[in-house]
């Protein structure tokens, strides 16, 4: 983000605030409640968002070593994402090529080969068959290059690791990438490192949790006992990046910027700024450190939920471990809440009260968040 741009987007917020108005749409919207419970509706989204939109399997630091791999569920499919000798990322489903049983069972690790659990068939890390007991007799003229893993499409750009779990996809990575680098370069996304992480299953539809971040209508009642004194009320303001969502969430300080010189304006002092990427991650920009929820969707009715603590790695020291863990613990806390409402708004979708939700002007976000997902579907 650019020096102009920070002062524009927190003179905006200023300003609305001065005016005691809000960022808003000319009208409001709503949604209907079978975008939220239909199983048949969550299938269109994930043939068309989850598996054909780069999800992110990993930051840049969970693979810092030539050897290093990781096992990750992305919408159902079991993924294996490893570094080679030569420092390449490669991502391949991990299956065994034989009888197909699962080919890595750890989380996280360090090898050059992997081999099945099962037979013992085994594969290196760029994804070549190295392996086959008693081949000769068991498996004569078979062709060992048309055993390779199953590669699926990823790039490792801006620090972070981006899969599509699909083995037909073609995307154009960088079109979707490309709108974020500004920001994230900004951010210092590829020099972070991770202090802690959670996860969680949330009864909730996956865009009910994406939808809870970006408004600011709730921060003062649902997180009155934690965040929620902390932020001005209801006032949010957003720009779409690509198919990415920009939210800026302003602190109070950013009602006292008047009194304040604009060569000392921070965006990070003042406000959160949280990235809703299409379709499964969220970064949310704190002062020091960025918590990022990643969302991988199960069913209609329930979300996968990760959250990381991603620090300067440079300041990831064992004096600073303390620091990290409590931000961590506020950031689950507060994420708690939300989930918390939300598992409440999924059972109270089925029930028939509301036939769909309403968007208030100044939630326009989430319309603009609902549009992006039904462009997609082709709805
Ligand atoms: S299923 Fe993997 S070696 Fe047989
Ligand atoms: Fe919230």
């Amino acid at each position: 983000m650019d020096r102009q741009l920070e002062i524009e987007l927190l003179d905006e917020l200023r300003g609305l605030s001065a005016e005691r108005s809000f960022f808003m749409d000319k009208e409001i919207h709503r949604s209907p409640v079978e975008c939220y419970t239909s199983e048949d509706r969550f299938s269109k989204e994930k043939q068309a968002i989850f598996k054909a939109m780069p999800n992110i399997a990993a930051h840049s630091s969970q693979l810092a070593e030539p050897g290093s791999y990781l096992t990750v569920s992305l919408v159902g499919t079991p993924v294996l994402v490893a570094r080679n000798k030569a420092g390449e990322v490669n991502a391949f489903v991990n299956v065994c090529r034989h009888r197909g049983a699962r080919l890595v069972g750890e989380e996280a690790g360090c090898k050059h080969v992997f081999a099945c659990p099962y037979h013992g068939w085994s594969w290196d890390n760029s994804g070549s068959l190295r392996g086959i007991p008693h081949q000769d007799p068991g498996f004569p003229g078979i062709d060992r290059a048309q055993y390779g893993l199953k590669r699926l499409p990823v790039v490792e750009r801006l620090g972070l690791i981006w899969v599509v779990p699909d083995l037909d996809a073609e995307v154009d990575f960088d079109h979707l990438i490309d709108p974020l680098e500004a920001d994230f370069k900004w951010m210092g996304m590829d020099g972070m490192a991770i202090a802690a992480t959670d996860e969680l299953t949330s009864k909730a539809n996956w865009k009910l949790l994406v939808e809870g971040g970006i408004e600011a209508y709730h921060f003062r009642v649902t997180h009155k006992n934690t965040i929620g004194p902390h932020f001005m009320d209801n006032l949010s303001s957003y720009r779409m990046l690509g198919p990415h969502m920009r939210s800026i969430l302003p602190r109070v300080a950013v009602g006292e910027l008047g009194d304040v010189d604009q060569a000392d304006w921070s965006i990070r002092d003042t406000t959160n700024v949280l990235y809703s990427l299409m379709p499964t991650d969220q970064f949310l920009l704190m002062q020091d450190h960025v918590a990022w929820i990643r969302a991988d969707p199960l069913s209609a009715g329930e979300t996968r939920m990760r959250i990381s603590t991603l620090v300067p790695a440079d300041d990831l020291t064992p004096d600073r471990q303390e620091h990290w863990a409590r931000n961590h613990a506020i950031t689950m806390a507060t994420l708690q809440e939300d989930f918390d409402v939300n598992e409440a708004v999924q059972s109270g979708l089925e029930t028939g009260v509301n036939t769909e939700l309403t968007f208030g002007r100044f939630e326009s976000a989430l319309h603009r968040f609902n549009v992006e997902v039904e462009d997609r579907i082709g709805l």
